[in-house]
């Protein structure tokens, strides 16, 4: 097992208590560990083998990200969440991020994975307490 704590984790204070997004929040987390793994120096640029093993990875974090996403504005409309737009914009903003980095990583100017892997922990971190957590609070409300 290993001991390693990330510190850009998935921490407590994310959680929502919408079981279903805080699970789905906390794969995420999660793939992006599979970042430190794609080269031993996470400070160099990644060499071609390296390359398409972080395009692997942030080709699986864009599905999960789009399913999650997906998962959480239904039930957002389904609660008749005010915030719905915003949320959608910030979403398609974050698949347009992705679709830039991979486009990044193809042409040999992305920059290297322990920055890759904070930008998207900050975005995750940042998205989830800024935009998420008004929704979960809100839908708690309105299910008493
Ligand atoms: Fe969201
Ligand atoms: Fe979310």
């Amino acid at each position: 097992m290993s001991a390693k704590q990330n510190p850009a984790g998935f921490t407590p204070e994310l959680t929502l208590g919408v079981r279903e997004l805080d699970e789905q929040h906390e794969t995420l987390f999660r793939m992006l560990d599979r970042i430190d793994t794609v080269s031993p120096d996470m400070y160099r640029q990644l060499d071609d083998d390296e390359t398409d093993a972080m395009l692997d990875i942030m080709n699986d974090l864009k599905d999960a990200a789009l399913q999650h996403f997906g998962y959480e504005e239904n039930l957002m409309d389904e609660t008749d969440y005010p915030g719905l737009d915003d949320q959608q914009d910030a979403h398609e903003r974050f698949i347009d991020d992705l679709i830039r980095l991979e486009a990044e990583l193809m042409n040999g100017t992305s920059v290297p994975p322990v920055k890759l892997h904070a930008f998207l922990a900050d975005w995750f971190a940042d998205h989830v307490r800024e935009l998420d957590r008004p929704f979960a609070e809100f839908r708690n409300k309105s299910a008493i």
